[in-house]
């Protein structure tokens, strides 16, 4: 009888395999997509040159990752946020998917000095600008044609296209100062913005991006604005947050991070604003991200908290300051190799020209061989970006000088 049951049970569930084979679709988006992400295959290359090649030392200035430590105020912050934890009247549990009120208001604070108001119901934290960018595609249909500047961060391409949306692209390049203006016989749905631009440093100015702003409403479009490197525009015309322009809260969603800010990009902090005004967006995006987030750990939001305070400013912009030297140092070899270049003033990257016509992989491929430093193929970020290479002023001092030091070997006349 039990041998009679366990049959009959095996035959059931291999009938239920057999009605269910077949059935499952993956999404086959993911095979039009690049096989690896551009700065996996970059690690990837450097990784295999550094196991054949073990006396060698590498200098990384490739991936825009800082090399400074955490600032004080954050650090004494999570310490404190650590010892509440440890403490039963303190201790937190699940938090509020959208963000703690103090960080929520800190961010508030923030926007108030640069004359922009938000309503904390704007302000939503998350665990950095790379996550939301690519999250927030589940509030639009899969019919709408993206406008994604080329070259551009590939996150916003590789994104659209795991959800097969329509990409088409706004040339940026040397002619336009790789500031690409809209087309106004184009009808897009989404258009991303880069301000200041990852990976060539232009930033637009407020007439720029008036004339988004505007082409924006004219179409009924959304913009999707990537502010994360707005701490480093130093000049005070220069918009750091689109809401500085007129209009922008009907239209525009801005993206920003403590990564580059603050140190960030192992803590994992950043914010999104979604304008009230975008009415149904707002309330999509709080609806999704309290199903399919839990919000940053408390530890983390004080020390984000305290990237606000005065310290922190004052801290945090002695640590900017750092990398803009190390821009300069790279800024003033490339002049005097006499090679071409953009960006490093209102941004950590620093764009150029490959010498001798080379692509940018061959230019990759000879640095990392003869001078063993790593940088990021332009093309990496769009076919605009052939034959261009992109520097980080991330690296420490030292390595920067050496790096620098070491291209000079090889490129100065
Ligand atoms: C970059 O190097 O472009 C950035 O570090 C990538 C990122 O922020 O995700």
């Amino acid at each position: 009888m039990l041998m009679y049951q366990i049959k009959n049970f095996c035959i059931i569930i291999l009938q239920d395999i057999r009605i269910y084979e077949g059935e499952m679709n993956i999404n086959e988006n993911y095979l039009n997509l690049e096989q690896s992400y551009l700065f996996s295959t970059v690690a990837r290359k450097v990784n295999e040159f550094a196991k054949n090649n073990p006396d060698k030392k590498i200098i990384r200035l490739g991936i825009g990752d800082v090399t400074l430590p955490l600032c004080k105020a954050v650090i004494d912050a999570m310490h404190k946020a650590v010892d509440e934890m440890a403490k039963q009247e303190t201790f937190r549990g699940y938090g509020p998917e959208q963000g703690y009120d103090f960080l929520q208001n800190a961010v508030k604070n923030y926007y108030k000095k640069r004359s922009v108001e938000l309503e904390i119901s704007e302000i939503f934290i998350s665990d950095g600008a790379k996550s939301d960018l690519g999250n927030i595609l589940d509030l639009f249909s899969k019919d709408n044609t993206v406008l994604v500047p080329d070259p551009v961060y590939p996150v916003y391409v590789d994104t659209n296209i795991m959800a097969g949306r329509k990409v088409v692209f706004a040339n940026a390049n040397g002619e336009n100062g790789f500031l690409p203006m809209p087309d106004l016989s184009q009808k897009v749905d989404i258009i991303y913005i880069c301000s200041p631009n990852n990976p060539t440093g232009a930033v637009y100015n407020k007439e720029q991006l008036k004339q988004w702003v505007d082409y924006a409403k004219s179409i009924n479009a959304i913009i999707l604005f990537d502010a994360a490197y707005e701490c480093f525009v130093s000049d005070e015309n220069l918009p750091k947050s689109i809401y500085e322009i007129d209009g922008a809260k009907d239209c525009a969603i801005e993206f920003c991070s403590l990564s580059k800010t603050a140190g960030f990009t192992g803590t994992r902090c950043g914010y999104t604003i979604v304008p009230e005004n975008l009415d149904k967006l707002n309330k999509f995006w709080l609806r999704r991200q309290t199903t399919k987030f839990n919000g940053v750990p408390y530890i983390i939001q004080r020390g984000a908290e305290a990237v606000f305070s005065d310290n922190g400013q004052k801290e945090i912009k002695e640590n900017i300051e750092y990398y803009k030297e190390n821009a300069k140092t790279i800024s003033q070899t490339l002049d005097e190799c006499g090679i071409w270049y953009t960006g490093g003033k209102h941004s950590p990257y620093i764009w150029l020209k490959c010498p001798n016509n080379m692509t940018s992989w061959e230019f990759f491929d000879y640095l990392l061989e003869n001078i063993q430093v790593v940088g990021t193929p332009g093309s990496g970020f769009g076919k605009n970006g052939e034959g261009y290479f992109r520097l980080t002023s991330f690296g420490s001092k030292e390595n920067t000088i050496e790096a620098m030091k070491r291209f000079k070997t090889l490129f100065k006349k």
